[in-house]
């Protein structure tokens, strides 16, 4: 028998939200001022902010890259895990999402800690490199390039480097036997090729979180 991988109970969840309290009056602030600016409500929820505040903690990270900056939400979260003279590299297509993301930054006092590039991410990436190895990469931006991503993750960690990637259950795609709307093809195929790399390939280690959205966890084993 396969057991449940997440509880999916409402009940459990309200404990969780009501003792933990993972979302603070700064993170709320980022979620209002970003639907303000019309910017789509896709940030990490409030819990898997929290998660990766202590993923990034666990990790002892300190150079961290996060690849879709959104609002900067979870590029606080982040942050907030950083030593003083850690730094976070976070890359974002679209110019409106880095100008909130920024004012985010400032307003958590963080901004010292973060530089954020504006563009493709592949193209951005390169600009990086000489700071590497990296400890840390959050994937969450296009979900067509997370093969591309984990490459160059995997060229750009530690031995023992992480990646986290938000998403990998595909809103429910991702099992072969549904058929995703056309929208989400391409997205649903990339990141079974992603789940099968890491789950699969020998260079990495990996799982993936049972959070609502799936977060893999793949650690850079050889
Ligand atoms: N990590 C954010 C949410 C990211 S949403 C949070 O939890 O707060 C995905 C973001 O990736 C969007 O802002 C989108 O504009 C950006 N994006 C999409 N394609 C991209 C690309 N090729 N390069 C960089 N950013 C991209
Ligand atoms: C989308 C992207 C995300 O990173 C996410 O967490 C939820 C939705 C999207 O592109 O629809
Ligand atoms: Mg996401």
């Amino acid at each position: 028998m396969i057991k449940m991988f997440g509880q999916g109970d409402s009940e459990i969840a309200k404990y969780f939200y009501s003792l933990f309290q993972p979302q603070d009056a700064v993170l709320a602030e980022i979620r209002e001022r970003s639907d303000k600016a019309k910017i789509p409500s896709i940030h990490v929820c409030e819990a898997d902010g929290l998660h990766l505040e202590i993923l990034v903690r666990f990790q002892g990270a300190k150079k961290v890259v996060e690849i879709g900056t959104l609002a900067g939400y979870s590029g606080v979260c982040i942050a907030r895990a950083l030593p003083s003279d850690g730094k976070l590299y976070t890359f974002e297509m679209t110019p409106l999402h880095a100008d909130v993301a920024r004012e985010s930054f400032r307003r958590a006092g963080v901004a010292d800690k973060i530089e954020l590039f504006v563009g493709p991410a592949l193209e951005n990436l390169k600009k990086i490199e000489s700071e590497g190895p990296f400890d840390l990469v959050f994937i969450d931006a296009d979900k067509i390039n997370y093969p591309h991503y984990i490459e160059w993750a995997y060229r750009n960690l530690k031995v023992g480097g992480a990646v986290l990637a938000d998403n990998v259950f595909a809103w429910g795609y991702i099992v072969d036997s549904r058929t995703p709307p056309p929208e989400n093809a391409a997205a649903a195929r990339e990141l079974r090729v992603f789940n099968n790399l890491i789950a699969t390939d020998k260079r990495w280690r990996s799982t993936i979180l049972p959070t609502g959205e799936g977060l893999a966890v793949a650690i850079k084993v050889g």
